[in-house]
């Protein structure tokens, strides 16, 4: 059974029956996200930045699990007392609850000291034969009907929020390109630059054959 939560901006669980994977783990922004009781096996970062590093590193640590991220970003974590596990783009890797495929995001990504965190990445899950793409930071490009050939995803998780990410317009027709049949909208409403209007998203989405599911961190069981 896959169960996905979110946990708020760009963080999410999926689990899958007595395994879970946390991605992009900004878990302080939800305190009823009650991490240390859930069955988390892994953590998946798509870039460096503060807001989707979160507290990848001390849960990573508490809970003796690895954190996958590229290289760079993989060497970071490491250098903080981490286990880790480095990937680049394109290939699938195998875990306990699955399998991920890192992809491109069109972003960037540094440390919080400036350091260069490695090339952003989206990543596509694959739970069970349940396919979830998770768009970290990016833009709408062209990958993304590539990806629909290449993987057909079911579900996307799309930012939103603009100025950093797409919008809700790029964000809708991202939908189509993934040709998903449902879509979660993520990192928006968090700071002030990234507030977007939903009912505008819902409607556009609505012009395609998908589904729009928009969660409530503040719901999160
Ligand atoms: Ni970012
Ligand atoms: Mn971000």
């Amino acid at each position: 059974m896959v169960d996905l939560k979110y946990i708020g901006h760009s963080a999410f669980e999926i689990k899958n029956g007595d395994k879970a994977v946390l991605i992009d783990p900004l878990v302080s922004i939800n305190n009823k996200f009650k991490w240390k009781k859930e069955p988390i096996t892994d953590i998946l970062l798509t870039h460096a930045h503060g807001d989707h590093l979160g507290e990848a590193i001390k849960i990573a640590k508490e809970k003796d699990i690895t954190i996958t991220a590229v290289v760079e970003l993989a060497t970071y974590c490491q250098s903080e007392g981490a286990k880790t596990k480095s990937v680049g783009l394109g290939s699938w890797i195998n875990f306990s609850w699955g399998r991920a495929v890192f992809l491109p995001a069109f972003h960037s990504s540094s440390l919080m000291d400036g350091r260069y965190g490695g090339c952003a990445a989206s990543i596509l899950l694959d739970v069970d034969g349940v396919r979830i793409y998770h768009a970290g930071d990016t833009c709408l490009t062209g990958e993304m009907k590539t990806i629909k050939e290449l993987y057909a995803p079911q579900i996307a998780l799309l930012p939103i929020g603009g100025t950093y990410t797409m919008d809700v317009e790029h964000a809708a027709m991202a939908a189509k390109w993934l040709g998903v049949r449902t879509v979660i909208p993520m990192h928006y409403g968090t700071f002030p630059e990234i507030q977007a209007d939903l009912e505008k998203f819902r409607n556009l989405v609505a012009f395609g054959n998908t589904a729009c599911q928009i969660l409530n961190p503040a719901e999160i069981k």
